[in-house]
């Protein structure tokens, strides 16, 4: 046979195993692909990985194989030689203690598998909350051009004939149960209809968030974020992405060319106008910070500002993202928002996102609204500052009450989300509407993980009562496709010491949305009273071994993403 020779670049050449031999690596790699039945013609050819995020555990990502079907047949239209390799593959419900806690060790995963394989492209298979920052996390490090394809959204079901979907009326099917507005032999029938397709969540949660930043941020070929899962489209998209993923190999287009400053700026506007998931900030500060940009709370708050909601979609608003796919998607939202965005910003398709928005057709439609008539002049999240969160905090404006958006209140405190769990429905709990909740130790190192538990339950004995909202302050993340009057990411978080481990119940706090402040009622000397008070306890016990000791040891705040400290660009 006619060996390959080394030094080739690419392909079958690229990253080789090292022997102290190049030209035995390349044959031996010749004998072990020809073993799989490859001619010498197919490798010959650009390979694109394609990292496959399927797992029976991941119900969002449940039409990936036929996905990777389509992503295939692309590259070979193109002239490439495909290979689909697995990487961990992480479902909001089938990840404990939180998919939080797991999302550094996916986009580690992602990027050492690029790096240790030959491909001289790659396409990333994800969809579920924390797997598409995860595998761009991973991509932008590994330096190799890379382009997107998620999964897509859910279409709705319905349940006696009301409209119904994951996971916004999962939620206030819930809260309708702990009231007691529904029997518990309604749930079966009610669980039937709430995630009736595969796909992701088809509200404004986490995934169709990070669907439209990534394609703000010009990662994603044009409409991909908005195509349901299980219409056709949605393949003849993952087809065309492997045929592009073919020419980017060509090109070298590689993310951090993609991904510059404007372009993040670009998806933190967009986060801000659809009203998205408060975790798209810490996902866009993570993917960011892969490529030595920084995400500052304060700028973000600016844009706030300045950034109307235009996006009526549940949590906020009233639709699914079916309907917002038939509004024109992405290309609609950019159309509204382009005063406001940089559209020079160049994308996976070798084209800018003006090009896009001047390819794409357009018609009369309502669920985006203008910028002259927004559904809200500000954007949905705001930036607090304050003595209770002097590292900043966050709150989804969108999704909460206007008779709370200024607000003081007795701190109710609880410990931990099993200290919540344990007492918040006892009858006996000193609480009323008027009183905050506050849970700490819930932060990425206190959790660990930062788990999605800062949606805290309205006390059984008030929800009864016809109470639908409280403030509720915590160092945790929340589920995009929750609401309320909630304050999440409090940082420093309370494990490391932030001011959130010195409250007390009964403590008074300040909730202020339009004066973007958060403070408790305490002196600084109080403060430091308590804190001396504090530091004579016990350390809190640290992981002595494995991931849980790497995680403990490196994870970063939710200001800075929550990302290991390692693994920003130096
Ligand atoms: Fe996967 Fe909602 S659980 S997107």
């Amino acid at each position: 046979m006619a060996q390959k020779k080394a030094p080739k670049q690419g392909g079958l050449y690229d990253k080789l195993p090292s022997y102290g031999d190049a030209e035995f690596s390349v044959y031996l790699r010749t004998v072990f692909l020809k073993s799989m039945g490859y001619t010498e013609d197919a490798l010959d050819r650009p390979i694109i990985g394609i990292a496959n995020t399927y797992s029976a555990y991941n119900s969002c990502h449940a039409t990936v194989p036929k996905l990777i079907e389509a992503i295939k047949r692309g590259v070979m239209l193109a002239g490439g030689l495909p290979f689909e390799f697995p990487v961990i593959s992480l479902h909001e419900s089938f990840s404990a203690p939180t998919s939080m806690y797991l999302r550094n060790l996916m986009s580690m995963d992602t990027e050492e598998m690029i790096r240790a394989q030959p491909m001289d492209a790659v396409v990333l298979v994800g969809g579920c909350d924390k797997t598409v920052p995860a595998l761009l996390m991973g991509a932008a490090s590994a330096d190799v051009p890379a382009i997107l394809e998620v999964t897509g959204p859910m279409l709705t079901g319905s349940y006696q004939g009301q409209r119904v979907g994951a996971c916004t009326d999962c939620r206030s099917f819930w809260a309708r149960f702990r009231a007691g507005e529904i029997a518990e032999e309604q749930l079966p029938d009610i669980t039937d209809q709430l995630g009736p397709t595969p796909g992701t969540c088809m509200v404004m949660g986490t995934a169709s968030t990070m669907a439209l930043m990534t394609e703000a941020l010009g990662v994603m070929l044009p409409g991909g974020a908005t195509i349901p899962a299980v219409q056709s489209q949605r393949l003849r998209h993952a087809e065309q992405t492997g045929t592009q993923a073919v020419a980017m190999a060509t090109s070298g287009l590689t993310l951090d060319k993609i991904m510059t400053p404007q372009a993040v700026e670009n998806a933190i506007r967009v986060l801000l106008a659809i009203g998205g998931s408060t975790n798209g900030l810490i996902h866009i500060t993570a993917m960011a910070g892969r490529l030595g940009i920084e995400v500052s709370l304060d700028r973000v708050d600016e844009l706030a500002r300045e950034t109307p909601v235009i996006v009526d979609l549940k949590p906020s608003g009233e639709y699914y993202m079916q309907e917002l796919h038939e509004a024109g998607g992405f290309a609609t939202i950019m159309r509204t928002l382009a005063p406001l965005l940089d559209l020079e910003q160049i994308t996976v398709s070798g084209q800018s996102l003006k090009q896009h928005l001047d390819a794409a057709p357009h018609w009369e439609q309502s669920i985006v609204s203008s910028l002259d008539n927004p559904l809200s002049p500000e954007g949905g999240l705001a930036v607090l500052r304050g003595n209770l969160a002097p590292g900043g905090a966050i709150i989804k404006q969108s999704a909460s009450s206007n008779a709370l958006r200024t607000h003081t209140g007795r701190a109710i405190v609880f410990d931990s989300v099993e200290d919540i769990a344990t007492r918040i429905d006892d009858p006996d709990l000193d609480v009323t509407k008027d009183d905050i909740l506050v849970m700490r130790n819930a932060g990425p190192v206190g959790a660990p993980g930062m788990p999605e538990a800062g949606y805290l339950p309205i006390p059984k004995k008030l929800a009864k009562a016809g109470i639908k909202d409280m403030v509720r302050i915590s160092d945790a993340r929340m589920s995009g496709t929750a609401f309320g009057s909630i304050v999440l990411h409090v940082t420093p978080e309370a494990a490391i010491g932030g001011p959130l481990s010195l409250i007390e119940t009964g403590d008074m706090i300040t909730l202020d949305i339009p004066a973007r402040s958060l403070n408790v009622d305490l002196s600084d000397e109080k403060l430091k009273q308590r804190a001396a008070i504090r530091d004579k306890t016990p350390p809190r016990v640290t992981p002595s071994r494995g991931y849980a000791k790497l995680f403990d040891e490196t994870i970063l705040q939710a200001d800075k993403g929550c990302d290991f400290d390692f693994l920003l660009k130096n």
